[in-house]
């Protein structure tokens, strides 16, 4: 049985239209998740909800404890997880506003706790990342954004996950491109591969909100952020509330 979880991301502290039944603070053997899982009902489907920042808004992604977030909704069965990431755009296609359904990662982030096979004397694993993403959550996810043109979901992409909390200077993106990052942002790791250890099918979303350093004359501002998260999260729910019913079905 599938059991879906959403892991909200900047801009998404609660879920607007989820018909909350109960919350449910939970230690776990890493510490403390996040927040309280919030469980409730979204489009017709029972769900939990967690705030990667806390709610509200106070966790910088390098403090967030994505091994105590993973494993808090394992223990409550859930199989599946959309993650909704704001990023910033690199290529042309990644305009703010834009939707992304990565299909690749790469991470630059450091020190961050990245493993449940940190301390297990004699055991060493080595899990397979060759798809960080699960490909059927993908797929019902872009097919659900195929069903509504102003979601112009766009249905690949490259995401660099960098360390912050500072944003990247010109010449980090200019790498960034080189290596073959489309978009930008500080949170798909490690829970992308921490979900991937527990065994947990896991998908992101993610909101360009906007162009990163250099890509633009603008410089980037809070404001140009808030703007752009406020437009898009509209976006993000439309594509939820058409892609969940698909993935539970
Ligand atoms: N860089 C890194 N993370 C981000 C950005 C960015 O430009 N925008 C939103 N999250």
């Amino acid at each position: 049985m599938t059991r879906l979880a959403i892991i909200g991301g900047t801009g998404l502290t609660s879920l607007p239209g989820l018909v909350i039944s109960r919350q449910q603070d939970q230690q776990t053997p890493w510490g403390s998740p996040s927040g309280a899982l919030v469980f409730g009902t979204y489009a017709g489907t029972e769900i939990v909800f967690l705030a990667r920042h806390g709610n509200p808004h106070a966790i910088p992604p390098h403090k967030v404890n994505y091994r105590a977030n993973i494993w808090a909704l394992k223990e409550n069965e859930v199989s599946d997880v959309i993650s909704i990431n704001a990023v910033g755009g690199i290529t042309k296609e990644m305009y703010p506003g834009r939707l992304i359904v990565p299909d690749q990662i790469i991470d630059y982030t450091w020190s961050r706790k990245h493993t449940y096979y940190d301390d297990n004397p004699g055991e060493i694993v080595y899990i397979d990342f060759t798809k960080p993403f699960c490909e059927k959550l993908r797929q019902h996810l872009i097919t659900a954004g195929t069903e509504c043109d102003e979601i112009n979901l766009y249905p690949t992409g490259t995401y660099g996950v960098t360390q912050g909390p500072r944003l990247e200077s010109t010449a980090e993106i200019r790498r960034m491109e080189r290596d073959g990052c489309d978009i930008v942002g500080m949170t798909a790791m490690p829970e992308t591969a921490l979900a991937k250890e527990l065994g947990i099918n896991y998908v992101s979303c993610s909101l360009v909100v906007n162009w990163a350093a250099g890509k633009s004359c603008e410089s980037i501002t809070m404001k140009m952020i808030d703007d752009n998260l406020k437009e898009g999260i509209c976006k993000v729910n439309t594509l939820l509330a058409k892609g969940i019913p698909r993935i539970v079905a």
